[in-house]
């Protein structure tokens, strides 16, 4: 199967055999069109896949040593994203299943995060508590079997990546945020400020990360009509705010996955998205699993990211006979239960 991933910055294409080996995995990153404006672009995310897509299916078959009428099936990420990047992906996708007359699978690129696990934890990793932690998304879900996801929470302003990237920029840190607030975390003292841990010990599996950035930067800017100056931004400051804000934001992911395990009793945690990649979140996780007696599952490092490869996801709707037809259209935004729905 080739699987294409073009939903937001990353244009990925990935060779999947039905044992769910990753032949070949080829993304590229879109990085340094972004860096200048500290964030994603849509425009400018749109026309670099169009001029990258062909180029990177190409090289994903190459280092697979597939011919293209070896392929039995297109999958591609068709929900959530940014319509221009998604609608990219699915033109070639839709174009070589009628071409090459397979059948084609739209995905959902948050469920493939959370089937990235499978990647490291074989394949019975399901019934789970799946958690995305992304640039987009912080979303629990309750994972009956591979193909239905129920949405437990989500976040009801920031996404923990995109609080990562903001606090990152306020302190002067290089994007993307993530990273950069991880390695100046290391110096630091994740005690030295108390931010705010938002909804930490509310019975409700939603995040909210727009306080926590903000009381960031009232530390650093200063609070309005407060005669206290902000602190001077000194690498040692910077490290401490880092520290302080990463060890904030983790305890909040760690506890709300705590509660969706007791909630719904499920034994299994399986975690993916770029913010998985975090080292003192993967330790927490790791304390509170262990102590709960769960299984904990993270994406490996190379799957938490944006990739094609998590998309073998689609085999398991092929598998079921869930292939899509070629009227198929993208989803940009998430589709979730009303508010009146979750508990
Ligand atoms: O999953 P992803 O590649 O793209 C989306 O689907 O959003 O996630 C990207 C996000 C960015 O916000 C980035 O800052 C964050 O993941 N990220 C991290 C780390 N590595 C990437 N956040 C915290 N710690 C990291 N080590
Ligand atoms: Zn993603």
């Amino acid at each position: 199967m080739l699987a294409i991933e073009s939903s937001c910055d990353e244009t990925a294409a990935a060779v999947i055999d039905q044992d769910r080996r990753v032949l070949s995995s080829v993304v590229g990153s879109q990085f340094e069109l972004h860096e200048r404006f500290g964030g994603v672009v849509p425009e400018i995310a749109s026309r670099a896949h169009v001029r990258r897509i062909l180029p990177i299916v190409d090289e994903a078959l190459k280092q697979a040593d597939t011919h293209l009428s070896d392929l039995s099936a297109v999958a591609v990420a068709t929900q959530p994203g940014l319509v221009g990047s998604l609608l990219v992906g699915l033109t070639a996708a839709k174009t070589l299943a009628a071409v090459l007359d397979v059948p084609l699978i739209g995905v959902n690129h948050i469920e493939a995060h959370i089937y990235a696990c499978r990647m490291a934890g074989g394949s019975n990793v399901f019934p789970a508590i799946g958690f995305v932690v992304s640039g987009g998304h912080s979303n629990l879900y309750d994972c009956t079997d591979p193909v239905t996801f129920q949405l437990l929470g989500s976040t009801l302003d920031d996404a923990a990546g995109e609080a990562f990237d903001k606090v990152a920029k306020m302190l002067g840190l290089p994007y993307p945020g993530g990273p950069s607030i991880e390695r100046a975390a290391q110096a630091g003292d994740p005690a030295a400020f108390e931010f705010p841990r938002p909804l930490f010990g509310v019975n409700r599996l939603d995040f909210s990360f727009s306080g926590l950035k903000t009381a960031v930067l009232y530390e650093v800017k200063g609070k309005p009509g407060s005669s206290e100056p902000p602190v001077e931004l000194t690498p040692n400051r910077v490290a401490d705010v880092a520290a302080s804000f990463q060890e904030a934001v983790v305890d909040v992911l760690v506890e709300k996955c705590r509660l969706a395990l007791n909630r719904h009793q499920r034994k299994t945690l399986c975690v993916g998205g770029g913010v998985a990649a975090n080292a003192r979140l993967r330790q927490k996780l790791e304390q509170m699993t262990s102590d709960m007696d769960i299984r904990l599952i993270v994406a490996p490092l190379e799957h938490c990211t944006d990739n094609a490869a998590m998309a073998a996801i689609a085999w398991e709707r092929l598998e079921r006979g869930q292939a899509d037809s070629l009227e198929t259209d993208v989803v940009p935004g998430l589709v979730r239960r009303a508010a009146s729905d979750r508990r």
